[in-house]
């Protein structure tokens, strides 16, 4: 595996990035929790296109899950990452111990507040906070020129552009659309949980998304009918559903009568033991 570097500590993280920074190299930062898919090396590939030099974390944050949630049974694949990370061409990767983030007396908090408030914070107690701290920390440690976060988790992206605005965190924070399979399911590292019926099951997710952002699209005023009609459809297809929202692709606030700005459609559903989220762009017609 020639050209990946492994940092396991900050100060080996650090001294490395110092090393770029003083040939004036830019770098970008894709942060994730492993088990790492397609959807994660676009991400890869964004850095690539706008960065001299790339480093991947991977880090299995055990503040963003809340009790009861799946941190233990999280898939772990050290040996895969690397193989592709490295075949991706990112330089360096961070795979800090737990107690290397989180020492024993750590017992700070980045909360951003409001945005987290709906959607999956309203469902996942913790769960951005864990994010937001995680995050803040990564963004401090490595001080990139850009990170690269996913459409698909588009809250999480939305929380990360407030706190790197906020902290006054010298990053651009730089979105990267959803990847997904050719039947639309959006690649995730729990599509590893799905049995053969889920399977095919879970890509009615993204076809009544599609459905759905297309019909309000094309009629703004549909709102309540679109997200009861999508409710039942997903229903139907054996989804049970957490939440169908339609929200400002900025603000998060919801759209709950006509789409009048770009929005987007949000939701998370369950599959078995597994929970999917997913969302997609309304573009109104003009
Ligand atoms: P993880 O779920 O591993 O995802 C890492 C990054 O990959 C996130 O920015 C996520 O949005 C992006 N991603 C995942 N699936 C994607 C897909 N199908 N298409 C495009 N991008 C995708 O999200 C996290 O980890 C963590 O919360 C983290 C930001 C690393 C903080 O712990």
């Amino acid at each position: 595996m020639s050209g990946l570097d492994i940092a396991r500590t900050i100060a080996e993280l650090r001294q490395q990035i110092g090393l770029w920074r003083k040939s004036e190299e830019s770098v970008g930062l894709a942060p994730t929790m492993g088990a790492l898919h397609q959807g994660h090396m676009a991400l890869v590939r964004a850095a690539r296109s706008e960065c001299r030099r790339v480093v991947a974390s991977i880090f299995v944050n055990p503040k963003q899950f809340a009790p009861g949630e799946d941190l233990g049974s999280y898939p772990r694949r050290e040996a895969a990452d690397l193989e592709m990370l490295s075949a991706g061409g990112v330089d360096l990767v961070f795979i800090p111990p737990v107690d290397e983030i989180y020492p024993a007396q750590f017992a700070t908090v980045v909360r951003v507040t409001g945005l987290t408030d709906a959607l999956c914070g309203a469902h996942r107690p913790g769960h951005f906070d864990g994010v937001a701290t995680v995050v803040t920390k990564l963004l401090i440690q490595s001080l990139p020129d850009a990170a690269y976060f996913g459409e698909k988790d588009y809250q999480q992206l939305t929380v990360v552009r407030r706190l790197a605005s906020d902290l006054d965190i010298p990053a651009r924070i730089v979105g990267v659309p959803t990847v997904r399979e050719p039947d639309g399911l959006a690649l995730s590292s729990r599509n590893a949980y799905f049995s053969p019926e889920e399977r095919r099951i879970a890509p009615n997710i993204a076809r009544v998304l599609r459905r759905l952002a297309g019909a309000l699209a094309q009629r703004p005023t549909a709102v309540a009918f679109e997200l009861a009609r999508g409710i039942g459809e997903l229903q139907n297809a054996g989804l049970a559903v957490e939440y169908l929202e339609i929200r400002d692709a900025e603000t998060l606030m919801p759209v709950t009568d006509v789409v009048t700005a770009p929005s987007r459609v949000f939701v998370a559903t369950r599959l078995g033991r597994t929970r999917l989220i997913d969302n997609m762009p309304i573009v109104p017609a003009p």
